[in-house]
């Protein structure tokens, strides 16, 4: 696969797909942090069968860090992400600079309300607002027909299909079920953070949530026993802390007593300083 190429500013990557547009070309796009794993390479496989042209973008987005979260040592590797990207047949990489996507005397931000509340919105406040608001950008520059995000980020997925519904965005918003190591732990970027301790660990969170969703295909309504049932396994995995556990209607996030329509079973969990998310969708009938 011949190596992508790479543009730098927002500028630029408007122009090219004003261009991409006007020769009736479909711009399919993956926005991403970077130290991409195979989960990054279903959503670019997922845009390659979806659009003309592929764009991927590498931000790591500081407005979506807390002041006190791993900005600094978010993982980089822009030599091995490149060589994934031309893998899964990238046509273009956009690589924008902070400086460029706020300069000095930026005051704009896309806040979606309801939505970015609870769950991590709760934990990381001002969280969505910097992934609301980077998204937002990318797409004004990228200008995508369609745009494909991992469901791993449940809470950030609905966020951005409300985003672009409330903004009138004419793009076509894609989820992805999670991609999983073959012992059930998500694909994170986050996970290269893990002493192999952790790494062992952290394998409750899926068993947890399979056995929620085993007790709600047996019968099991109450919502607080599914939550319960799930915290009991995560604690006998030994994680440092676990930041939430909680089930909400899938569609709006609001809390619910009973299983009567879908529901999100998510979860952070922090093993070591690690922070680890993860959800199953769980039907009524199973
Ligand atoms: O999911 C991510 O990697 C980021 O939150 C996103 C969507 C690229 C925005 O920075």
């Amino acid at each position: 696969m011949p190596a992508p190429e790479i543009i730098r500013t927002p500028k630029e990557v408007s122009a090219r797909a004003d261009a991409w547009r006007r020769a009736g070309r479909r711009i399919a796009f993956v926005p991403t942090m970077g130290y991409l794993h195979r989960g990054h390479v279903t959503l670019l496989e997922e845009g390659r069968a979806r659009g003309d042209v592929l764009v991927l973008s590498i931000f790591v987005n500081p407005t979506q860090f807390g002041p006190r979260e791993d900005l600094a040592r978010y993982p980089r590797d822009l030599e091995g992400d490149l060589a994934k990207a031309a893998g899964a047949g990238t046509d273009v990489v956009y690589l924008p600079e902070a400086g460029d996507m706020y300069p000095p005397g930026y005051q704009t931000y896309v806040e979606v309300k309801d939505l970015a509340r609870g769950l991590c919105g709760e934990r990381r406040p001002g969280h969505f607002r910097g992934v609301a608001t980077i998204v937002a950008k990318l797409f004004c520059a990228v200008k995508p027909h369609v745009a494909i995000f991992g469901e791993k980020d449940y809470q950030q997925l609905q966020v951005v299909r409300r985003l672009a519904r409330d903004l009138d965005l004419d793009v076509e918003i894609v989820g992805i079920p999670t991609v999983r190591e073959p012992d059930g732990l998500a694909m994170s970027s986050r996970n290269a953070y893990l002493s192999s301790d952790d790494r062992a660990r952290a394998t409750c969170l899926h068993r947890a949530l399979v056995k929620a969703r085993e007790a709600a295909a047996g019968g099991e309504r109450d919502v607080a026993a599914l939550c319960a049932l799930a915290v009991g396994i995560i604690s006998a995995g030994q994680p440092t802390r676990i930041d939430y556990v909680e089930a909400r209607d899938a569609e709006t996030l609001q809390p619910v007593a009973r299983l009567e329509r879908p529901v999100v079973m998510a979860l952070a969990v922090f093993f070591g300083a690690t922070r680890l998310i993860d959800n199953v969708v769980i039907q009524a009938g199973g």
